[in-house]
């Protein structure tokens, strides 16, 4: 947990309490992941919750992809694509999540790239001023069923 915050400290600007991040792994504890140095130090994470109440919402259970990064000497080595292929084939099987989700920045060509390029994910609608800063944010998603 405490790699994991502080990965996420170097790496992004959206930032969490570390009850944030016991809820998730606790809850959640089949669909985060983490990638480790040669000793054991946390390189990158993905932090990923189970959208439960989407039933009542007339949504199917679907996942969703809170944060994910690497640290900056780890990057372009596969380490991200592996972390959401992982967190995506729990979320399937444990879970029967229809699809997964997600929020990215509208200038966050890295994610977008991975996202959209690697994984398939779609833009399902664009959130206007969704960040702090007053960012939009691209909502994506992949489904997860067999096509
Ligand atoms: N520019 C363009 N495409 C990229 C880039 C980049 N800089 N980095 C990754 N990609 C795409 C490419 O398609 C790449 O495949 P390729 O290397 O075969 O061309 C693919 O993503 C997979 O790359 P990985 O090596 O798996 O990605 P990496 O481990 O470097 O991590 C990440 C990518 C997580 C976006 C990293 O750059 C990072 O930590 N950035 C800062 C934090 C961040 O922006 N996190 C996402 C926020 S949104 C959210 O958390 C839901």
């Amino acid at each position: 947990m405490m790699g994991m915050q502080a990965t996420n400290l170097q790496n992004l600007p959206e930032n969490y309490v570390m009850k944030f991040w016991m809820y998730h792994a606790m809850t959640w504890p089949q669909i985060s992941f983490v990638a480790e140095d040669h000793k054991g130090r946390i390189v990158g994470y993905v932090l990923a919750k189970i959208e439960e109440d989407s039933e009542e919402k007339g949504e199917p259970v679907h996942g969703h992809v809170n944060s994910i990064s690497v640290l900056r000497s780890y990057r372009r080595l596969g380490l991200a694509k592996k972390l959401m292929l992982l967190s995506q084939e729990a979320m399937a099987s444990v879970y029967k999540a229809e699809h997964v989700s997600l929020h990215v920045r509208k200038s966050n060509k890295a994610a977008i790239g991975l996202y959209r390029d690697t994984l398939g994910f779609e833009v399902a609608k664009v959130e206007k001023k969704y960040y702090g800063d007053g960012e939009d944010a691209l909502s994506m998603r992949l489904s997860l069923k067999d096509p």
